[in-house]
């Protein structure tokens, strides 16, 4: 397997809830943790950010995902999606407004990074509304039409599909064989 090169994961540090006062913790979910993950998702997914996802979904791909804790409370996600030895999808990014503003959102991101390059994929995209926050991870903008297996998969049942709002943001992996 591929070892990359991680310099582009960050010592930024978790900091405390704005609300709560505690400080988040990231983690792989394991089954207790699905009941969480599913409101959280579903709550994004109400809001127009992202897709809903099942108990049945989430627990299939259970070993894609990464989550943050405050306390016993899932209060972040994102899980990726791999395309194929090359490609992956970050999706499913979340950060419960409880834990907004303590750098959650790209602790989620830069670990499913770290993800990827230990399986020597080089290239992850999302489709995404919070492009800001994704362009100060590194991230750039793209065109949708370079992923065209998310386009014929998720973008082909979406409702806004003539109407999306959404742009493609592609981060390149540094790889140590490079
Ligand atoms: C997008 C989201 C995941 C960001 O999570 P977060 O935990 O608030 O972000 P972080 O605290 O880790 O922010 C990381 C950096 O991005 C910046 N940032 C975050 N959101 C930003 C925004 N909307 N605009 C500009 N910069 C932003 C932060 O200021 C921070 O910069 P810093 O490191 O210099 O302080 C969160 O806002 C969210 O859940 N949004 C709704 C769901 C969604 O849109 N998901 C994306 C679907 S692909």
């Amino acid at each position: 397997m591929t070892q990359a090169n991680l310099v582009y994961i960050t010592d930024v540090e978790l900091r405390p809830s704005p609300v709560t006062a505690v400080t988040p913790t990231i983690h792989k979910p394991t089954e207790a943790d699905i009941p969480g993950l599913v409101a959280l998702v579903n709550t994004y997914a109400r809001r127009g950010d992202l897709l809903p996802r099942s108990a049945e979904q989430i627990r299939a791909s259970l070993p894609t995902w990464v989550i943050g804790k405050l306390g016993d409370e899932v209060v972040a996600c994102g899980s990726l999606l791999h395309y194929s030895p090359h490609l992956a999808e970050v999706r499913s990014l979340a950060v419960a407004d409880v834990a907004q503003g303590t750098g959650l959102g790209r602790k989620i991101v830069e670990a499913l990074m770290a993800e990827a390059s230990g399986r020597g994929i080089p290239t992850l995209f999302a489709l995404t509304r919070a492009v800001p926050f994704f362009l100060k991870l590194g991230f750039a903008i793209t065109e949708k039409e370079f992923f065209p297996q998310k386009v014929w998969t998720d973008c082909s049942v979406c409702p806004l599909k003539d109407a999306c709002d959404e742009t493609a943001v592609v981060f390149k992996l540094v790889m140590n064989n490079e």
